[in-house]
C-alpha cells in the first residue's frame, strides 16, 4: 500500500506523470547569434528559455564577445545589456570602437537584482546580457555582492526568469586568479550550457570551449582572433595554429588533435636539456604533467632513450590544450627529436595513444584526422597500425607503427 504525504507544503497542483514515449518532441527553434564559431560551440544557435554562463579570465573578450552578439541579434528581436561593470558610455564607445550598429540594444546599467528583474517586466527581451553575474546583488540578501550566496541567488532567480518568460540569458562569469570559478563554477549545474573563454593573454587567439551543454555537444570548440576591431571569427584553425618557420627545428611534431566535432593541426615543441638538479624538471604547458612523466617513463623504458638526467619541457603552441591520448606519440617524438637534436621534417603528421608496454595503439576518428592532414598539404604521417585502412589519402603517405620502437626506428 503507499504511504500518504499529508500536508506537504508546495503541493498546490497536482500533476500527473506521463509516458515518456507519448510525449511529443518539440523541435527546437534556434536562432543563430551572428558568428559561425560562436553558434557552432552552442550547438547550432541560441535557444529560447536558455541560460548560457560565459566564464572566462578578466580581459579575455567575454563582454566583447557578449555586445558583438547582441548587436547582431538586435536587428531582428529586442535585446536588454545589463551592465554592471562598465558605464553606459564606456559601452557605447566599446560599441563605436566596433563599428557595432548598436541603436537596437537596449542597454541598462544595473547591479541590483529585484530593478533587473522589473527592467524585463517592462521590455520583454528575446535576449537578456548580464554582465556580470558577480555584480549583480539582490537587496533581499544581507550578504556582499560578488558572494557566494549573492551569485548563486542572482543567478537561480535570472534562470527562473528565463524558463518562465522563454528569454534567452546570458551570464557573465569572472574566473578568479585562483582558477576556481569563485561565481561561476558554482553555478554550473543550474544553467544549461556553460562556455568557458580560453586562451593565452600573450596570444591574440581565443578559444571558447562548450563544457556543458543541455542543447548541443560538449568540448566543442570556437576559435575566435581578438582584434582592433573586435573578435573575428577563425574558420580554418589548423592554419594558425600551424604557422611555423620555414625551416624544420629539432623538437618539433605536428599532431592532429581533434577538439569537439572538428580535426585540427597542432604543433608540439619539446625542449630537452641536460639536467643540473637531482630531481630534472619536467615541465608541461598544455598537457597534463602526469601523462608527460608516464609518457617518459614509456620512453625510458621501451624506446631506450636515457631521458633521466634531463630536464623535459614540452609546450602545446596557440595556448591549445591536450585532452586526449591521441597526442602521445606526437609528444614523445617531439622530446625524441629534441633529445637528438634532429629536426622531424615539416610536411610530417604524427598521432597515436601509447600503452605502457610501448604499443601504440588506435584513436578515434582516424581516418578524418588523416583526411585533415592531407588537406594541409602534409605528405607524410606515422599513424597507430589499426587505424589505417584500405582507403588512402590523396598525396598523402601512411606508415602504420605498432611499437614505439618502430616509430623511433623510422625518424
Ligand atoms: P573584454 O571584452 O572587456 O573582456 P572581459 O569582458 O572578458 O573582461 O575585453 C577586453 C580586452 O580586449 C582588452 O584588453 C582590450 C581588448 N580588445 C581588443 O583588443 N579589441 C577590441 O576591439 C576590444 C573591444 C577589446
Ligand atoms: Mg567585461
Amino acid at each position: 500500500m503507499g504511504v500518504r504525504f499529508e500536508g506537504y507544503a508546495g503541493a498546490t497542483s497536482v500533476r500527473s506523470a506521463v509516458a515518456l514515449s507519448g510525449v511529443e518532441a518539440e523541435s527546437l527553434v534556434r536562432t543563430p547569434c551572428g558568428l559561425d564559431e560562436f553558434d557552432r560551440v552552442l550547438g547550432g544557435g541560441l535557444v529560447p528559455g536558455s541560460a548560457i554562463l560565459i566564464g572566462g579570465d578578466p580581459g579575455i573578450g567575454k563582454s566583447t564577445l557578449l555586445l558583438q552578439t547582441a548587436a547582431a541579434l538586435s536587428i531582428k528581436r529586442c535585446v536588454l545589456y545589463i551592465t554592471g561593470e562598465e558605464s553606459i558610455s564606456q559601452v557605447s564607445l566599446r560599441a563605436r570602437r566596433l563599428g557595432l550598429k548598436g541603436e537596437q540594444i537596449l542597454i541598462l546599467a544595473e547591479t541590483e537584482l529585484e530593478r533587473i528583474l522589473d527592467a524585463v517586466q517592462q521590455h520583454h527581451p528575446d535576449f537578456l546580457v548580464v554582465d556580470s553575474i558577480q555584480t549583480t546583488y539582490s537587496g533581499h540578501l544581507q550578504s556582499a555582492p560578488g558572494s557566494v550566496a549573492q551569485v548563486r541567488e542572482s543567478a537561480q532567480q535570472l534562470v527562473r526568469l528565463a524558463k518562465q518568460t522563454q528569454t534567452t540569458v546570458f551570464l557573465v562569469g569572472h574566473v578568479t586568479k585562483e582558477g576556481a570559478l569563485a561565481g561561476p563554477r558554482v553555478l554550473e549545474h543550474m544553467v544549461d550550457t556553460v562556455l568557458y573563454f580560453e586562451g593565452d593573454s600573450s596570444s591574440r587567439f581565443r578559444v571558447i570551449r562548450a563544457f556543458k551543454n543541455r542543447f548541443g555537444a560538449v568540448n566543442e570548440l570556437g576559435v575566435f582572433a581578438m582584434t582592433e576591431t573586435g573578435l573575428k571569427e577563425v574558420k580554418n584553425p589548423s592554419a594558425i595554429f600551424l604557422s611555423r618557420g620555414d625551416v624544420a627545428a629539432p623538437g618539433s611534431t605536428v599532431m592532429v588533435m581533434r577538439e569537439g566535432s572538428r580535426p585540427m593541426l597542432v604543433e608540439v615543441q619539446a625542449l630537452v636539456d641536460e639536467s643540473h638538479q637531482a630531481n630534472p624538471r619536467r615541465v608541461a604547458v598544455g598537457m597534463d604533467s602526469n601523462r608527460l612523466a608516464m609518457l617518459l617513463a614509456i620512453l625510458h623504458r621501451h624506446g631506450g632513450i636515457p631521458i633521466l638526467g634531463y630536464d623535459v619541457f614540452v609546450n602545446l603552441v596557440g595556448g591549445l590544450r591536450l585532452n586526449e591520448t591521441a597526442g602521445d606519440l606526437a609528444v614523445v617524438l617531439a622530446v625524441v627529436s629534441s633529445f637528438k637534436d634532429k629536426p622531424i621534417p615539416h610536411h610530417w603528421v604524427v598521432f597515436g595513444e601509447l600503452g605502457l608496454n610501448g604499443e601504440v595503439r588506435p584513436v578515434q576518428n582516424g581516418e578524418e584526422r588523416l583526411r585533415e592532414a592531407a588537406k594541409h598539404g602534409f605528405t607524410f604521417a606515422l599513424a597507430p597500425h589499426k587505424n589505417i585502412t584500405r582507403e588512402g589519402q590523396q598525396g598523402l603517405e601512411v606508415i602504420p607503427v605498432k611499437t614505439l620502437g618502430e616509430a623511433i626506428a623510422i625518424l
